[in-house]
């Protein structure tokens, strides 16, 4: 079993995967902590109904990234987490908090990595006329979407799905994806 920390500033859709495989059994984790940067992000509600510790800060309300990131890794270790995944966290890393975790932090994102780094992604990648998409499991590292992919998975497209529909699809393979890559992370 590995204590576990989400990271999540969403709807939270991740989030419920996560939670579902921890109860049923799929996934050896112990998730001790939901960490989001924005107050009105529903997964926090999510956290709350499961009676899950949430850390919820704002950024602005620190003098740098430093400074916010060591309030988390102290939360962090009080918790005893011992693996960071982040879900939907839509800030990069600094040096506090990677070097906190070395090679224990771990994203999700809805491309076929290292094409469409960043922000909307599958609409990146739609507009660049992309017949096969996908979702990628990956290290953080202090770039954007750049670490070492631990997994991928494609999707493929007739190119008559609307944007939504495609976004559906990713959602659903990341459903799958993350808590199937993570509980094998977790048991070596
Ligand atoms: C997911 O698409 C994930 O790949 C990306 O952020 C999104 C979070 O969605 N990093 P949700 O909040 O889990 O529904």
């Amino acid at each position: 079993m590995k204590n576990i920390a989400i990271f999540a500033s969403g709807t939270g859709s991740n989030f419920d995967a996560l939670i579902n495989a921890v109860e049923n059994g799929d996934l050896p984790a112990n998730i001790k902590l939901l960490v989001s940067d924005k107050k009105s992000a529903k997964v926090i509600e999510k956290a709350e109904k499961k009676g899950l510790p949430t850390l919820v800060f704002s950024a602005k309300d620190y003098a740098s990234k430093a400074d916010y990131e060591a309030m988390i890794v102290e939360n962090l270790q009080k918790h005893g987490v011992e693996w960071v995944v982040l879900a939907g966290y839509m800030r990069l890393l600094g040096e506090t908090l990677l070097g906190a975790y070395p090679n224990k932090i771990i994203n999700i994102h809805p491309s076929l990595l290292p094409a469409y780094k960043g922000k909307d992604a599958v609409k990146q990648a739609l507009e660049a006329g992309e017949k096969t998409v996908g979702v990628s499991i990956h290290y953080v590292d202090a770039g954007m979407d750049t670490g070492q992919l631990i997994a991928q998975e494609s999707i493929h497209l007739t190119g008559r799905e609307t944007e939504f529909e495609v976004m559906e699809m990713v959602h659903h393979i990341e459903h799958q994806l993350y808590p199937r890559t993570l509980a094998k992370l977790f048991k070596n």
